[in-house]
């Protein structure tokens, strides 16, 4: 995107994307609690149009600007805390695990608070936007522990779409990677992020989920990230994303 230009309109939740505050469907949200003024009006309404060289932006108070520097972290987060910004309960977020941040990222999709695994941050919510949109088909890779043993016929259910409230899943790939006496260890591909998908598709099979993790989105793996660490992905591996992503929307 440019940021130079003169008398830039932008809608109001892509700069907030673009200034690092929030991808752009979670910036809609902020725009409706009226946490946004533009001229110190607040604005309600998502979609208004804003003028990034005259217009003055604050969030909570605070002026914004567009972020020149796009920074990109893979996480692996740990149980136990939220994957958004803020709280109003101030339980602990994945922002509690990055310390003394120069810059501002906000998390690419959710984990639920007990899931573990990979979690992209960044400030570009162009990629974020392309990662967590169904429409460009990013593959989620998750490890699912679940209770009991799921027969093929129940497997194929999964691997073909599942109803669930209403809405059938888009097909996934499910693996069996391993089997204990009372567990069964899934492999399970997918490109949508319906909220608490894969313990929903697992319920609706009649196998809850004891345990979850994600390990891999698009082109970047988990690999050997410590629980609670984190890391700057590469150039290659950034490269990769925006690669990946514009391959699969085609
Ligand atoms: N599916 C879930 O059920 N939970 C997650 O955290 C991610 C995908």
């Amino acid at each position: 995107m440019k940021t130079d230009s003169k008398n830039l309109k932008l809608r109001l939740e892509k700069f907030l994307s673009e200034a690092g505050v929030a991808s752009r469907r979670h910036a809609k949200q902020i725009i409706s609690a009226g946490r946004v003024t533009v001229n110190e009006e607040k604005i309600f309404i998502p979609g208004t149009h804003i003028n990034v060289d005259t217009d003055v932006i604050k969030l909570d108070g605070k002026p914004l600007c567009l972020v020149k520097k796009k920074v990109y972290l893979a996480l692996n987060k740990p149980a136990g805390y939220l994957s958004t910004v803020n709280d109003e309960r101030n339980r602990p977020t994945v922002l509690h695990l990055l310390h003394n941040l120069p810059f501002r990222v906000y998390p690419v999709g959710r984990l639920d608070f007990d899931t573990e695994g990979l979690l992209l941050l960044t400030n570009d919510g162009e990629l974020a936007h392309k990662i967590t949109h169904p429409r460009y088909h990013v593959d989620k890779v998750y490890i699912a522990w679940v209770k009991g043993h799921p027969d093929e016929t129940a497997l194929e259910k999964l691997r073909r779409g599942i109803r669930i409230e209403g809405d059938v899943t888009a097909p996934a790939k499910v693996i069996v990677s391993k089997r204990t006496n009372a567990h069964t260890c899934l492999k399970i591909t997918i490109h949508e992020g319906k909220k608490r998908q894969i313990k929903k598709m697992c319920r609706a099979i009649g196998h809850e989920v004891q345990y979850l993790k994600r390990i891999q989105i698009g082109p970047i793996k988990l690999g050997n990230l410590r629980v609670g660490r984190y890391r700057r992905l590469s150039s290659k591996e950034v490269k990769a994303l925006k690669n990946f992503s514009r391959i699969e929307m085609q």
